[in-house]
């Protein structure tokens, strides 16, 4: 079926989740970090997203940005790095700005190029979105940016995933969702979508009841899948 429409993931497909910590560890007066942040930074991301999780399964939400600071601050205190107010102020800033990967300009351009729909569906809070997006310089090569604060709670719930059909008035399986979270593609997989799993750290396959279509290294032949679809 032919892809009108092709929506992104937002932390860790287009924005490297990484970058923050990596930048922090070369900044003066964040030595404490050389050593320690690549570590810190899975951490930060693992909490992160089990917080998510969580959170949706209990039907406590908080949105993105909070779930973001908690997950920081069980990473840092685990370093024994829960002390620093200052560095906990600069990550969090740095995450407002997370460098998008390389090949994400060019990859939307071409995608726009063939005229198809473009957006991000992310966990994101609204604002925290349109800081990173307005950061990378990609804010005129996105049709939407949807954020799960429209519904109150985290992916995979399936009404996250409603918002794009909503918003673009298409069918489900006109949508090809590209994401670098193994169950996020997985669950965008059992919800219909036309599926891509960016893998660029080579994991093994999610156990879930559901699988990507597509596993691929990076974003840069997207445009080309969505074209032979
Ligand atoms: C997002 C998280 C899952 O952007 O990375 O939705």
């Amino acid at each position: 079926m032919p892809v009108t429409t092709c929506i992104f993931d937002a932390y860790g497909t287009l924005f490297d989740v990484t970058a923050a910590a990596r930048l922090a560890a070369g900044e003066e007066g964040f030595e404490a970090l050389a050593d320690a942040w690549p570590g810190l930074a899975a951490d930060w991301r693992d909490k992160q997203l089990q917080y998510t999780w969580l959170r949706a399964v209990t039907g406590e939400h908080a949105d993105f940005w909070e779930v973001t600071g908690d997950g920081l601050d069980w990473a840092l205190e685990k370093a024994g790095l829960g002390e620093r107010a200052d560095l906990r102020e600069r990550l969090m800033q740095l995450y407002r700005e997370l460098s998008p990967y390389p090949e994400v300009p060019d990859m939307l351009g071409a995608l726009k190029d063939a005229e198809r729909g473009t957006g991000i569906l992310s966990n994101g809070s609204p604002e925290m979105l349109s800081a990173a997006v307005q950061s990378a310089g990609i804010a005129r090569l996105l049709d939407h940016v949807l954020s799960v604060e429209s519904v109150g709670r985290f992916k995979p719930a399936r009404e996250v995933y409603d918002l794009v059909t909503a918003a673009y008035g298409c069918d489900v399986g006109d949508v090809m969702f590209v994401s670098s979270n193994g169950w996020d593609a997985a669950a965008a997989a059992g919800y219909g979508f036309q599926t891509v799993w960016v893998n660029r750290a080579g994991l093994p396959m999610d156990r879930l009841p559901h699988r990507p279509h597509h596993v691929l290294p990076d974003l840069a032949t997207i445009p080309d899948l969505a074209a032979s679809l």
